[in-house]
């Protein structure tokens, strides 16, 4: 069981909070997410229930142009929760300021990320041992969770203090971990899976985990992971091939065509598709197929199929969009299935790294579905049956305020 920071009374206590407002940055600032929103008002409900609030997070990778100091988010943050908030680099005294913070104060620390330790992989009681990790621990009185979203990574931030402080799922966390359960373990039939995006490895794992454990009862395949089905099965697709080739998709097909062949039944492939002839769309059945032009969006008649599905599932886990849905031309299919999703009366749970952007690009929003995960790659590891580092360091942890 994971103890939930919103059955205990935080008011005085200095609370270490990981969050994860790690965002796309443009002209060295963060674009508001949904995720930098929620986060908020994680760290705004705490303030408001009188803790001491020191915020921890992430930004980006070490050598990335993302790789950013906080101070952006720092103004987003203000602006999202309506007070000031203090800020510390890692060379200030913090433990100083964080003795210094009255209740309901709110403290941003620098991006996590800027020390050197931060990124080892490490087990939680290694990383115990850091200096700044047992300095920050001591100013503390407990430990918050709240970044479902990074969740795989045994880094020092986020599975450090475990071992130290009391430690507490945040909203976020909590609201992931039960949504992500329920499309794990629905019973509702017929449970549907959209499988799609372009990291067919990550697909295939998340695939091969519901089939064979028998989470899923129809699975519909489209981006380049339903093209690939495809390629296994023997289809050229002329222009396109050579795409496959360069990323070394050919090497998952072995495993691609042995899924399909044990689970045909329950996997439905697309029947046609929207090609780019010179920055027009056209659409060409499989049987059709090998083309000069590139495939970019599941066709029509695949879209119907894939609505039909939809219309009478009673659970649908949506991962990766079906084409190039950043191009107007070619949002088709993605938006097509969000609206048969968001007419459906069941459990609609999607997620994916890409989902946000292609929900906005296409008119909708989260509000539209029963639950929208923030996070891309924790998800997929969840749905692909996979233990969560910090999540088992979170239901491990017996210490108490
Ligand atoms: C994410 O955006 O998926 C998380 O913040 C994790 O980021 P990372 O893949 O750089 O660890």
């Amino acid at each position: 069981m994971i103890n939930s920071i919103s059955s205990v009374d935080v008011s005085g206590k200095t609370l270490l909070v990981r969050v994860d407002v790690n965002s796309n940055i443009k002209e060295n600032h963060p674009v508001l997410s949904g995720r930098l929103k929620e986060h908020a008002k994680t760290i705004q409900l705490l303030s408001s229930k009188g803790a001491k609030v020191v915020v921890l997070s992430h930004q980006g990778r070490k050598g990335k142009s993302n790789f950013v100091s906080l101070k952006g988010h720092l103004e987003e943050l203000k602006k999202l929760i309506g007070k000031e908030i203090y800020f510390s680099s890692w060379e200030e005294n913090f433990k100083e300021k964080i003795y210094s913070l009255e209740n309901s104060e709110i403290l941003l620390m620098e991006n996590t990320r800027f020390l050197e330790f931060e990124s080892e992989e490490k087990t939680p009681e290694e990383h115990s041992k850091e200096k700044i990790i047992s300095d920050l621990a001591s100013s503390a009185d407990a430990f918050v969770l709240d970044a479902f979203s990074v969740s795989h990574r045994s880094h020092a931030s986020v599975v450090g203090f475990i071992p130290l402080l009391p430690s507490y799922a945040g909203p976020v966390l909590e609201e992931e971990i039960e949504n992500i359960d329920k499309a794990l373990n629905s019973t509702e039939t017929p449970r549907l899976l959209i499988l799609g995006g372009a990291k067919p490895e990550d697909s295939l794992k998340t695939l091969d985990f519901f089939l064979s454990q028998n989470r899923t009862d129809k699975v519909l395949v489209g981006g380049i992971f339903g093209e690939l089905f495809l390629v296994a099965l023997g289809i050229k697709f002329g222009k396109k091939d050579s795409f496959f080739e360069e990323r070394n998709f050919f090497e998952l097909l072995p495993e691609i065509k042995t899924l399909y062949e044990k689970f045909k039944e329950k996997i439905l492939l697309p029947e046609d598709f929207a090609l780019d002839e010179k920055g027009k769309r056209i659409n060409l059945s499989v049987s059709d197929f090998p083309s000069d032009f590139e495939t970019k969006d599941i066709g029509e008649k695949t879209i119907e199929l894939f609505d039909s599905e939809i219309s009478k599932a009673k659970l649908i886990v949506f991962n990766g969009p079906m084409g190039v849905f950043e191009d107007s031309n070619f949002l088709l299919g993605t938006k097509s299935i969000f609206k048969a999703m968001s007419k459906n009366s069941g459990f609609t749970f999607l997620g994916g790294g890409d989902t946000e952007t292609a929900l906005t690009s296409a008119g909708f929003s989260p509000k539209d579905f029963s639950f929208v995960s923030l996070s891309g790659k924790a998800s997929l590891n969840y749905l692909s049956g996979k233990k969560l580092v910090a999540v088992e360091a979170l239901r491990k942890s017996n210490l108490e305020f």
